[in-house]
């Protein structure tokens, strides 16, 4: 049956069945797929007769992971915005760039212009490249349309482009990005919520809202993502940034799934979010991408954060779509151990997405697992900028590699 699988010689098996920051790793172990789902998983000398059967993938010793889920993209655009990078390298700020009508607003001309067809070929393209770095699961956010069509038809492109990668897309409706070039605010938080939403909400399961310095305001974040919940859509806010506006406790408050980001928060937003049981999605290579601190992940973790590892993948802040690159970052720069980043990067990012089958590999979990070319998960931050992904299997399917 398709979405049978054996994976057998597996030295290191990271399941992530227990606790946060634990990858309760199995050594020679063995998974059994049926359907597509986690049928069993255990030491291979222990794998029960009825499970011989099935056709079989030899990891030949290898490490073998979950999937990556990456909790925070902006997987589909078009445009080339490689000079743009170069100025801020020279020294002009993003948000210059962004005040000239440049940044988001290049990429929104861009986007507008581009048939449907070529949006999705050129995004689908991008998340094979990203299943290809063993990410198996992928939020991707609207937010480069800013007018009700153009807006709509990026979701349609995110499910269209996930649909031919073969990658599961939950797509966020991110029609606060910026308020649109020569666009009056208020008329414009008004024709999110009044027009945009009612047309986008259909083919969303979250809410989003840029709100930081030089974007939206807490107040304006605050209508937009209540009107969004109205709709059906969780919030997930892009919070403390560029600067520290009050972002993550508007988050809080409203039990957001994620408050994502958060540079500049502080002890008191770590508190408010985990007590709200509302995570945090850290992206750490849109820190570097911008030469700014990373986020503090160390002290959000030891609040209790349900902390998540996202790329961001973005053609301004981070065009970056390596999950193993952003677990190195998160060890090295961020102050993660490798285990606590691994289950950010698959486990917090599921959960961050309110995603109960995936990031783990236990029975009736989706069988979305990476096969390392490597003995162990310590690899990923050891070895940063190696291509260690040997294959990648979705639904008990081997997607990439032999
Ligand atoms: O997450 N902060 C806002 N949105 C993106 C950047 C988008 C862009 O510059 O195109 C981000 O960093
Ligand atoms: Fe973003």
């Amino acid at each position: 049956m398709s979405g049978d699988l054996l994976v057998t010689g597996i030295g290191h098996l990271v399941t992530n069945a227990a606790g946060r920051g634990d990858p309760a790793v199995i050594a020679d172990a063995a998974v059994a797929v049926a359907g597509g789902a986690v049928a069993w998983v255990g030491p291979a000398a222990a794998l029960p007769a009825r499970h011989r059967g099935l056709p079989v993938l030899d990891a030949g010793g290898r490490a073998v992971i979950p999937g990556f889920v990456d909790a925070h993209t902006h997987a589909v655009f078009t445009g080339d915005r490689s000079g743009e990078f170069a100025r801020r390298l020279r020294g002009e700020t993003y948000e210059e760039i962004l005040a000239a009508g440049g940044g988001i607003h290049a990429t929104v001309a861009a986007v507008r212009a581009a048939p449907f067809d070529d949006l999705v070929a050129e995004s689908a393209a991008r998340l094979r490249r990203m299943l290809g770095q063993g990410t198996t699961t992928v939020e991707v956010k609207s937010g480069y349309g800013l007018d009700t069509a153009t807006e709509a038809a990026m979701l349609r492109a995110a499910a269209a482009a996930g649909e031919a990668a073969g990658v599961d897309v939950l797509p966020t409706f991110l029609g606060a990005h910026v308020v649109d070039r020569g666009a009056d605010r208020e008329e414009y938080v008004r024709l999110v919520i009044d027009e945009m939403l009612p047309a986008c909400a259909p083919s969303a399961r979250f809410c989003d809202v840029f709100c930081d310095r030089g974007a939206f305001t807490v107040d304006e974040a605050r209508r937009i993502l209540e009107a969004g919940a109205a709709h059906g859509l969780r919030p997930r806010i892009h919070a403390e940034q560029l600067a520290h506006t009050g972002a993550a406790l508007l988050a809080a408050d409203l039990s957001a799934a994620s408050a994502d980001h958060l540079d500049h928060a502080t002890p008191e937003d770590a508190a408010a979010l985990a007590a709200a049981g509302t995570a945090a999605v850290l992206l750490p290579a849109v820190a570097l991408s911008m030469r700014h601190p990373q986020p503090p992940a160390r002290m959000l973790w030891d609040a209790g954060v349900t902390v998540a590892l996202a790329t961001d993948c973005n053609p301004g802040t981070g065009y970056v779509e390596s999950m193993p690159f952003v677990v190195a970052l998160a060890c090295l720069e961020a102050g993660l151990t490798p285990e606590e980043a691994l289950w950010a990067a698959t486990r917090g990012g599921a959960l961050s997405l309110g995603l109960s089958d995936r990031g783990w590999l236990v029975p009736g979990a989706v069988a979305d697992l990476v096969v390392l070319d490597a003995p162990s998960y310590l690899h990923l931050p050891y070895r940063p900028g190696t291509g260690l992904v040997h294959t990648v299997v979705t639904r008990g399917e081997v997607a990439v590699g032999a």
